[in-house]
């Protein structure tokens, strides 16, 4: 398959599990995080998706389409390493829906490079929280959950926070 077919059933993919998980989380209370705003477009769509709902978005340098940038007080700005941790002490387990959207390119070295996140993440989600994530997380407190139909395995990723 070509790079660029690969590229396209992804973003169909994070779309169909998006909207999946946006219906998923109707009705429960709880903060939206967006982990990775690049260009806009997964935080655009949630938007679209969830007008409602505060969006967090984590971006480390801001470059966004300016129609899709948050508004300031929902942009948290630093590295994910210092700020999740710092989010999870002013506002403890609080998200409803995580969606993780960083990546170094290749999934084999996001594991190393953002080892640190499976357990950020998992401190973010409240009890029956959707997590999701273009790359496996290995967190004992994120169980993996069943893709939307349509979605082929391992394309990505879906987890319900324990508890
Ligand atoms: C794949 S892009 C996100 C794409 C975006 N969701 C979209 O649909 O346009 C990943 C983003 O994560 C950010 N990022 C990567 N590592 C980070 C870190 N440790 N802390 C904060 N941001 C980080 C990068 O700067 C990049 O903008």
């Amino acid at each position: 398959m070509s790079r660029l077919d690969s590229f396209i059933r992804r973003l169909e993919a994070q779309r169909t599990v998006l909207n999946w998980a946006a219906a998923a989380i109707q009705g429960r209370d709880g903060l939206v995080l967006e982990l990775g705003l690049g260009n806009g477009r997964t935080y655009d769509h949630l938007r679209e998706l969830l007008p409602n709902r505060d969006i967090h978005v984590f971006e480390r340098h801001p470059q966004a389409n300016p129609q899709s940038t948050p508004p300031a007080h929902l942009l948290v700005v630093g590295d994910m390493a210092e700020t999740l941790p710092a989010f999870a002490n002013r506002h403890g387990a609080a998200a409803a829906l995580i969606h993780v959207d960083v990546t170094t390119g290749a999934p084999e070295r996001d594991a190393i490079a953002f080892s640190w996140l499976p357990a950020h993440t998992a401190a973010l989600a409240l009890p029956g929280a959707i997590v999701l994530s273009g790359w496996p997380l290995a967190h004992d407190q994120l169980e993996p959950m069943a893709l939307p139909q349509g979605v082929p395995a391992e394309r990505y990723f879906a987890y319900r926070r324990a508890g």
